[in-house]
């Protein structure tokens, strides 16, 4: 029978406990999600700053809504580019001191576009080994050699600069992601950007966890580690996270973006997003850089640290708003969120491939939007779960 396969790795992924499934969320507002009529404090969203419902990205939305309609009708290099997108790339060019900015539908289409359309044989890339699928997987389909380093450990970084050198002829890239997006850790981005001068390649940094995050104004990398054009040639950011619209943006020279537009194919052959949305995240981004929401977020995680430190809770060390809490097993792992569930705490279990084999958890996620006692109740959970899990 053809394609007999697919029902029997699903088969084996259920008996592996990896098999993956949806919920229906019947409703989510103000940090709560009702699944299955009930409720559940949300501790597994990517809205870090509590944007998605918030009044004035709303009524931005609303207005992009009834001037230019639903969807944008065309691809960007047709008729779907307009000034509410063109606005939003004036402000983060601007923002990020850079020459120009390009939006992509996701960030998933924006890592796979700069591989796709930079990368060419005799290259190299060389990026953490946990850096995010959507990255990897181009990489690997590249004809560029593709090398990973371990996370975080520069030496071995340095190590694979120099098989570069000796392996490759052409140009080499060297990626990371700014904030981890299942660690919550940061890169040791001034020792990559060293790096990648004294070898003499490009340094890309993958911020959808820490735009609208990290960095004096929520700016990101860019911004916490000051890094002009010519030291981080190429940055790409997400909307769908802390800014709470979707899409993504990859900021760097005007050639870059020129190149990008007549060669990335996720950015010529695709619809572009809605100018409403592109007017709604422009909003968002103005309200972050403001700050009340991102000191709310940065209180609200050292409130959990402080918290989670005294129960000595096994949580990985991160200042971003992504805290996971170490498992290690993925039907343990389940069971734990499962556990937190009957406690009326929604905390996703995240499993291999996701995370390397060996390292599931729980993706605890702190939100802007989190009272004290949800905090409060969030620890207390964790600390019953833990001393029912064993
Ligand atoms: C580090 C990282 N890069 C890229 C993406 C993809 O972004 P998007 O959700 O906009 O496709 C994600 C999303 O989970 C991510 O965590």
């Amino acid at each position: 029978m053809a394609f007999s396969h697919l029902q029997t790795e699903l088969t084996r992924l259920a008996h592996d406990c990896l098999l993956r499934k949806r919920v229906v969320v019947e409703d989510d507002y103000d940090g709560v999600i009702k699944v299955d009529g009930k409720h559940y404090l949300n501790f597994s969203s990517n809205d870090y700053l509590g944007h998605r419902q918030n009044q004035d990205i709303l009524q931005s939305y609303v207005e992009g809504l009834s001037r230019y309609g639903a969807g944008s009708g065309a691809s960007p290099l047709v008729t779907g580019h307009t000034q509410c997108h063109q606005a939003l790339e004036d402000h983060l060019a601007n923002a990020l001191n850079r020459e120009a900015v390009l939006l992509f539908s996701s960030g998933f289409a924006a890592n796979q576009a700069v591989c796709q359309a930079l990368l060419s044989e005799g290259d190299t890339v060389i990026t953490d080994k946990l850096m995010h699928a959507s990255f990897i997987d181009a990489a690997i389909h590249s004809p560029a050699q593709f090398l990973r380093f371990k996370h975080n450990d520069i030496q071995h970084a340095e190590t694979q600069f120099s098989k570069a050198s000796e392996n490759a002829s052409g140009n080499t890239l060297c990626v990371s992601e700014g904030v981890f997006s299942m660690d919550g850790d940061s890169a040791d981005v001034s020792a990559l950007q060293q790096l990648c001068e004294q070898h003499d390649a490009w340094l890309m940094l993958d911020d959808a966890h820490a735009f609208g995050v990290i960095g004096e104004t929520g700016l990101g990398s860019v911004e916490a580690f000051n890094l002009s054009q010519d030291q981080c040639p190429i940055v790409m950011g997400t909307f769908g996270k802390a800014i709470g619209t979707g899409g993504a943006f990859i900021a760097g020279s005007q050639v870059l973006i020129d190149y990008l537009v007549n060669k990335a194919k996720h950015y010529i052959y695709s619809t572009a997003f809605s100018a409403a949305q592109a007017k709604a995240t422009l909003t968002s981004i103005q309200l972050m850089q403001q700050g009340p929401a991102r000191r709310q977020l940065h209180d609200n995680i050292g409130y959990f640290k402080s918290l989670a430190a005294v129960q000595g809770l096994p949580i990985i060390a991160s200042d971003s708003a992504i805290q996971p809490y170490l498992i290690n097993d993925p039907a343990k792992a389940l069971k734990a969120s499962d556990m937190l569930k009957s406690l009326g705490l929604w905390v996703n279990a995240i499993r291999t491939p996701t995370v390397p084999k060996g390292q599931d958890r729980l993706r605890v996620t702190i939100s802007a939007l989190h009272q004290q006692q949800d905090i409060e109740s969030l620890v207390d959970g964790l600390v019953m779960m833990r001393a029912k899990l064993g």
